[in-house]
């Protein structure tokens, strides 16, 4: 197959070489890693997706938000599998009057005829306005959007919907956004401690997490993991170089009185080569009723989602618990980034209701 040429050496360059590409007139653009995104801009999308949400409780209001993208369509590329992102991606799309298509299967797109994955994207490009893409290849979304920005005719922007075990940055958008509402009226997010248990290894929600938490002063860590599933090296360096404590242990119980947030994931077994989760007691990581009382009373449960034995059922209806809020800020938080990428969020602040 043919070869775009200068991929190999782009990709190796340091990050803040290659940020410029993904910008236009030095504005956000291209989503593609959580490094990408400030303090400021974090706030700024918190506050669109807070005024977003009041405006979309009325009939007028929805009306409204339907107008602000009607003039624009979406791609939603998921060659992995997805409910809740692809959901809140394309709700949030809606929302905003944009048209989707989508592929949810490369074995139903041309690769199957030998297209190259850049051929299938510049195709796509050509009928859209933005694509969403989620691939099981780390890497996959970057390379589309420096084949867009550097072959194409018609760049449009990109966004990673969650690339193999690396980012996952709008889940790490939603994840802050719980966060921020959550500690909202305890000091904010600075100076806070945050347990992150499970599979921090494989786990790309974490590692995109740990970008933006790095963000705010004061943060500090708990590694729960597994001895053979810790978080990996490249991000404790980041930490480490920002100044950040952290803790690495496997004693779930202990961390628990400690913290003012918990972010519990789910063993990534489908990036078992030689079937590393057997033999694993993840029940030891594993948040249930009876830790509610060893918890803070203003701490907050977050999980990604989807869950299997993470956090007991009978958690849920504990009001720390906010999973299912924050797998909905994920549509409010998506609506405010594209609404910035498409630089129309002055219409959303200029709207004074009816
Ligand atoms: C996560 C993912 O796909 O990385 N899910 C999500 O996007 N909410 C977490 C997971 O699959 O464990």
């Amino acid at each position: 197959m043919q070869q775009y040429q200068g991929w190999e050496k782009f990709c190796n360059e340091p990050l803040e070489k290659k940020l410029p590409l993904f910008k236009k007139d030095g504005q956000i653009f291209d989503v593609l890693y959580a490094q990408q995104f400030a303090k400021t801009e974090l706030e700024e999308l918190f506050y669109l997706a807070d005024r977003i949400r009041n405006i979309s409780k009325t009939r007028s209001g929805m009306r409204f938000l339907s107008s602000v993208l009607n003039d624009k369509r979406a791609m939603l590329f998921f060659a992995q599998p997805s409910t809740r992102t692809f959901l809140s991606f394309q709700n949030a799309c809606h929302i905003l009057g944009m048209q989707t298509s989508e592929i949810r299967d490369s074995t139903t797109s041309s690769e199957v005829k030998g297209e190259s994955s850049e051929d299938m994207i510049r195709m796509f490009s050509s009928y859209v306005d933005l694509i969403v893409i989620r691939h099981f290849t780390e890497g996959f979304a970057e390379k589309a959007a420096w084949v867009l920005n550097s072959h194409a005719g018609r760049a449009v922007p990109i966004i990673n919907g969650g690339s193999g075990k690396d980012q996952h940055p709008t889940q790490a958008l939603l994840d802050m956004y719980t966060l921020e509402r959550a500690f909202k009226n305890i000091g904010g997010i600075c100076g806070k401690k945050i347990a992150m248990v499970g599979d921090l290894k494989r786990g790309r929600t974490v590692r995109s997490l740990c970008q933006l938490l790095s963000l705010y002063d004061g943060v500090e860590f708990f590694f729960v993991a597994p001895e053979s599933f810790r978080m990996r090296d490249d991000i404790l360096d980041m930490l480490k170089a920002k100044g950040a404590k952290y803790t690495i242990t496997d004693k779930f119980k202990d961390v628990i009185p400690n913290v003012d947030a918990i972010y519990s994931t789910r063993l990534q077994d489908e990036h078992d080569v030689e079937q590393e989760s057997g033999g694993i007691n993840y029940d030891l990581f594993s948040f249930k009723e009876e830790h509610l009382a060893l918890l803070k009373k203003d701490a907050a449960i977050l999980h990604p989602l989807p869950r299997r034995n993470e956090i007991e059922i009978a958690v849920d209806k504990d009001p720390r618990a906010l999973y299912w809020k924050q797998a909905r800020n994920g549509m409010w938080i998506r609506m405010a980034l594209i609404l910035k990428i498409f630089r129309r969020e002055i219409e959303v602040y200029n709207f004074s209701g009816v």
